[in-house]
């Protein structure tokens, strides 16, 4: 497809701000580059684009019809706040903040103003999700009833050269879990409560580099979660679904989710059901859900040019950025106070 009518802008030329770059140059939709760092006004040139520092030289520029926040994410606030006061949409990186209050603040301020805005929770545009979606939507495993997730991965001992890698904040819980949190909203809704246990024993930093999470959603489905940073397994999103080339794919599925008539594991779209009869005597057939492979970024941005042309509604709005957020909260601070704490209303 191509968006070259809409003029998009990335700020934060970093590690998914040029990411970001690529596929909207590739798309024709690439007006500017916003980074107070030199390097990037080199970048803006080979592709064509305006370089600007800050956000507000882009604002006065006139020249974007939307942007892309990839900034770090303490900065995700103020940035989009100042986009929102001129009118222009924005697709903001996860997590929408680091501060659940100041998230709230920028949701209702971005639904005062009328002005779009969306999350970058991309593995909701994978074709791979939109199929799961679609299946458990028509029924084919009945009433759900139970999902589990791992994210189970080894970041190499240097990726913690980075101290702020080491803090709270940055472990894997809010760099990584999210992403499964936020899926597993997309197919179960709303969360009603949360339990956590967490441990820093392996790494010793002054973050978690483990987690287990136990959802309960207001339709009952309850869900196991893990996460961790030190282990070896073929086990997580990024080994399994092909998404991004730097992670080899070990062909495993990483999400199961069951229900009164079936089950699906996700990446491998293996369907399971008993052929008439349910139940436990009965031998269990599995059959491929078809998908097409697309890359979740390009999608996203695509819709992105869709939702800034007002012919589309934000797949992830700033709600359900906020909404998978407030799970995550609601998860430390049950890992701190050791009990089940409820999530309330946004
Ligand atoms: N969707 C995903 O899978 C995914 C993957 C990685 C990172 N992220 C998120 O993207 C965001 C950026 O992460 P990263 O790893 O790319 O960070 P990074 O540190 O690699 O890059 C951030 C860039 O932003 C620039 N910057 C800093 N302040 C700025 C400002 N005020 N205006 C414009 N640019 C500014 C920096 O100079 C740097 O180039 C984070 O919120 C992170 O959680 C999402």
């Amino acid at each position: 497809m191509n968006k070259s009518d809409t003029a998009i802008a990335v700020m934060g030329a970093g590690l998914i701000g040029k990411r970001h770059i690529e596929h909207s140059a590739k798309l024709g939709c690439l007006c500017a580059i916003v980074d107070p760092d030199e390097n990037a006004k080199q970048l803006a040139q080979h592709h064509g684009a305006a370089y600007f520092r800050s956000v507000t030289e882009l604002i006065d520029s006139g020249l974007a019809q939307g942007v892309i926040v990839a900034t770090p994410t303490q900065y995700h606030v103020d940035n989009t706040t100042a986009l929102v006061k001129a009118g222009i949409p924005a697709l903001i990186e996860k997590p929408i903040a680091d501060k659940l209050d100041e998230a709230k603040q920028l949701v209702t301020l971005a639904a005062d103003n009328k002005v779009p805005l969306m999350v970058g929770h991309h593995r909701r545009f994978n074709p791979l999700i939109q199929a799961a979606k679609a299946k458990i939507e028509e029924g084919v495993i009945g009433n759900l009833v139970a999902a589990n997730a791992m994210c189970w991965l080894y970041k190499p001992d240097d990726y913690f050269d980075v101290p702020w890698r080491q803090q709270p904040g940055a472990g894997p819980l809010l760099t990584n879990l999210i992403h499964d949190i936020d899926l597993m909203r997309y197919f179960c809704g709303d969360v009603d409560s949360v339990q956590m246990l967490q441990s820093n024993s392996t790494r010793n930093h002054n973050v978690e580099d483990t987690a287990a999470l136990l959802i309960r959603f207001k339709n009952n489905t309850v869900a196991t979660m893990s996460v961790s940073d030190t282990i070896v397994a073929p086990w997580s999103w990024e080994m399994t679904a092909n998404e991004n080339p730097v992670y080899p794919n070990t062909n495993q599925s990483c999400y199961v989710l069951g229900g009164t008539h079936g089950s699906l594991a996700i990446p491998d779209m293996q369907h399971w059901h008993n052929a008439e009869d349910r139940g436990w005597y009965e031998p269990m057939h599995s059959d491929t859900i078809p998908t097409e492979a697309l890359d979740p970024l390009i999608v996203q941005i695509e819709h992105f040019c869709n939702v800034i042309e007002g012919k589309a509604e934000p797949l992830v709005s700033g709600l359900e950025g906020l909404k998978t957020l407030q799970v995550l909260d609601a998860a430390y601070e049950a890992a701190r106070t050791g009990s089940t704490v409820f999530v309330t209303g946004t």
